[in-house]
């Protein structure tokens, strides 16, 4: 499976290079892709390490008069190989719009950088039955005009499960990764939003899922193991 590890905004210097060793002391088949802060990247971008690197955004531009953003060219010659794009918190809180989501997926498409492409509804919409077509605009929007659509991975995450512990259920979590399948067929889609080490056994019969998209448990390392140990 794929895991990601969104760190989000946490983790200062000390605290990372304490994280850093416990997390690389396990041992696991599946995928880890560690998405730190920017500053921690190069941090973790160490010899024999048994994750691949990933951000957290990327510029929607080049580089050039753009105060305050790293380039997908720069994320690259730190090793970056992974990049998400489009998180909820970025859409709420820095305004990201469909256009300047498509446009990163663009730019890192140019450097070889897999999207993971975030995308769910808020609780209003879920309420309002508006999930599958909440997904697919956020789905079309991102992949009109691209290339290597195939290769960007996506992330359902609905809004309302995010930090809060309360997840869907399986039943709905199928429904909407099916939907997404019909879209993108061969895409690969994590689940995310509130996953433990006690929620995960229950995720895990949703065959449909190709891995999980972490945030909270990402810091708390022993948690993490166990979470890994149960998935298959
Ligand atoms: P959470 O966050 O696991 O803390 O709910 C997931 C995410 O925001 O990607």
């Amino acid at each position: 499976m794929i895991i990601a590890l969104n760190n989000k905004s946490n983790l200062n210097k000390g605290e990372f290079i304490n994280y850093l060793s416990q997390l690389n002391k396990i041992a696991t088949k599946h995928k880890i892709i560690l998405c730190p802060t920017f500053l921690n990247i190069p941090r973790a971008n160490i010899e024999n390490k048994n994750y691949l690197l990933g951000a957290q955004n990327v510029s929607s531009n080049s580089s050039g008069a753009f105060t305050g953003e790293i380039s997908a060219e720069q994320l690259k010659e730190e090793n970056v190989k992974y990049c998400i794009v489009g998180h909820s918190e970025r859409r709420l809180f820095q305004k990201e719009s469909l256009e300047e989501i498509s446009s990163k997926i663009k730019k890192l498409q140019e450097q070889n950088i897999i999207p993971i492409l975030c995308i769910g509804e808020t609780k209003e919409e879920k309420e309002a039955n508006k999930t599958i077509d909440v997904i697919k605009r956020e789905i079309l929007s991102a992949i009109e005009d691209q290339k290597n659509i195939e290769e960007i991975i996506l992330a359902y995450e609905p809004i309302w499960a995010i930090g809060t512990g309360v997840i869907p259920k399986n039943e709905e979590i199928k429904k909407v990764i099916s939907e997404i399948k019909k879209i993108l067929p061969s895409n690969k889609v994590l689940y995310g939003g509130s996953c433990n080490e006690n929620n995960i056994e229950e995720l895990n019969k949703v065959t449909e899922i190709d891995g999980y998209l972490l945030g909270g448990i990402s810091l708390k390392t022993n948690s993490l193991q166990e979470l890994l140990l149960k998935c298959n």
